[in-house]
């Protein structure tokens, strides 16, 4: 449980995000092959501040790779040391291309190149070519590529889909919502990150990002046969962070106008073009709340530390747990947590009310929050060191790490 500062004064942690952790938009399976320490220390140690990412080395020439163990390892991304002006090497690495799974990608490292020599791998299907000693922003911008293939390759648009609900109105969901999209953007600023505004009577993601689209859901529902990937990108509006929303209307629309089979497929539409797809649902519990909790990876709960909030809480997680919602995996925020003291409620109390843990607290700071509102920016940009942004920072940091474990279970169970 990340636990908010007990006193709550802002400014006085002054924790900064470790800006040398990266987090990958896919878990990946990365195997290394070489016979030099150098080449396989310094992977280990790069590869180790790359969240989602998890590494094995085999010691070996590359003419030892043979089909049985690439199928042995099935690596998402194989690295292989070679020298490039080795006949033998190259033919082994034709062979290693020829035989690896097709959504396998073959990355080469040698300590030295020449442009036609990279070219000439390049021909040969391999992904991508670093140059030893081995840099960092080079493997991550290779990894990163090999994610963006991987997740393509995978069924049904592999971004992942975060649904914020709220026990309780005005628990704070949007907010969290909102910053946790940002937060996600500060923290790989190449992810590809959207809000779907799934509160159609009252969705406020526009008005707490300062966004004047014009277009958004409402098109959906007045043209739902023109769904696809071009017709969403066309009526998402960008905020400046990069990170895109798809606006409620800004006509009162009866929850029930929206059909469940649209949800799923705006949903899965959203989860082919972005790595993360984060949906901010209403209060009120509607026809479609099961099929978009169907089709999401994590329920954020959000309520707040009081005995109504708790109470409600739990009706909202008992819904979770029924039959038909997939296996989505829940997460409890308890939100403008006063801490110490001043709250009525102990967090521990809570936790034996809900039968479950908490996973964390966030700060109250008014102050703060509606400065966001007001300027249209995350908290980190209004007040970086205060505990709300960095009790933000450890709720996103837990999600993320939450659903590359859960992508390395489904890889294995494929
Ligand atoms: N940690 C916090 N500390 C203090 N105020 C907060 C905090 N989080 C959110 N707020 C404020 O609480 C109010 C409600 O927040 P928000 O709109 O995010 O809630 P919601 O759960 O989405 O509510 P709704 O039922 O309207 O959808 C806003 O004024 C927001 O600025
Ligand atoms: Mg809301």
């Amino acid at each position: 449980m990340s636990v908010a500062d007990e006193n709550n004064d802002n400014d006085q942690d002054g924790r900064e995000p470790d800006a040398a952790n990266v987090r990958l938009p896919v878990a990946l399976k990365i195997v290394v092959v070489s016979t030099t320490l150098e080449v396989t220390e310094s992977l280990l140690e790069m590869v180790e501040t790359m969240s989602g990412a998890s590494v094995e080395v085999i010691v070996s020439e590359i003419g030892g790779i043979d089909k049985s163990v690439l199928e042995h390892h099935h690596p998402d991304v194989l690295i292989v040391d070679f020298k490039l002006d080795s006949p033998t090497d190259l033919d082994s690495l034709r062979h290693i291309v020829q035989h690896a799974d097709s959504d396998t990608c073959v990355i080469a490292t040698a300590q030295s190149s020449t442009i036609d020599g990279v070219r000439r791998l390049m021909r040969l299907g391999v992904s991508d070519f670093l140059p030893q000693p081995i840099n960092r922003e080079d493997l991550l911008s290779a990894l990163q590529h090999a994610a963006r293939r991987v997740r393509q390759s995978r069924p049904s648009g592999g971004g992942n889909v975060i649904t914020f609900l709220h026990a309780g109105g005005g628990a704070g969901a949007t907010t969290l919502a909102v910053n946790f999209a940002s937060s996600i953007k500060d923290g790989d600023e190449s992810a590809k990150v959207c809000i779907l505004d799934f509160d159609v009577q009252f969705g406020q993601v526009a008005i707490n990002l300062d966004l004047k689209g014009s277009h958004g859901v409402l098109d959906l529902l007045e043209d739902p046969e023109r769904l696809d990937a071009m017709f969403l990108e066309s009526i998402m509006t960008h905020h400046k962070s990069g990170v895109d929303v798809l606006v409620a209307p800004d006509v009162l629309v009866a929850l029930d106008a929206i059909e469940p089979e649209m949800v799923v497929r705006v949903i899965g539409v959203a989860a082919e073009l972005y790595d993360y797809v984060i949906v901010d649902m209403p209060l009120a519990l509607t026809p479609w709340s099961q099929s978009v909790l169907g089709r999401s990876d994590v329920a954020v709960m959000v309520g707040q530390l009081t005995v109504p909030g708790i109470r409600q809480l739990r009706r909202l997680a008992g819904i979770l747990t029924s039959d038909g919602v997939g296996d989505v995996s829940t997460i409890v925020v308890l939100n403008r947590f006063l801490g110490g003291w001043k709250t009525s409620v102990r967090p521990k109390e809570a936790e034996k009310v809900l039968g479950r843990p908490i996973d964390y607290l966030i700060a109250n700071d008014f102050k703060t929050a509606s400065a966001c509102v007001d300027q249209g920016v995350p908290v980190s940009e209004i007040k970086k060191r205060s505990a709300i942004a960095k009790n933000i920072f450890d709720m996103t940091k837990g999600i993320l790490t939450l659903l590359s474990e859960k992508r390395v279970v489904l890889q294995l169970e494929s």
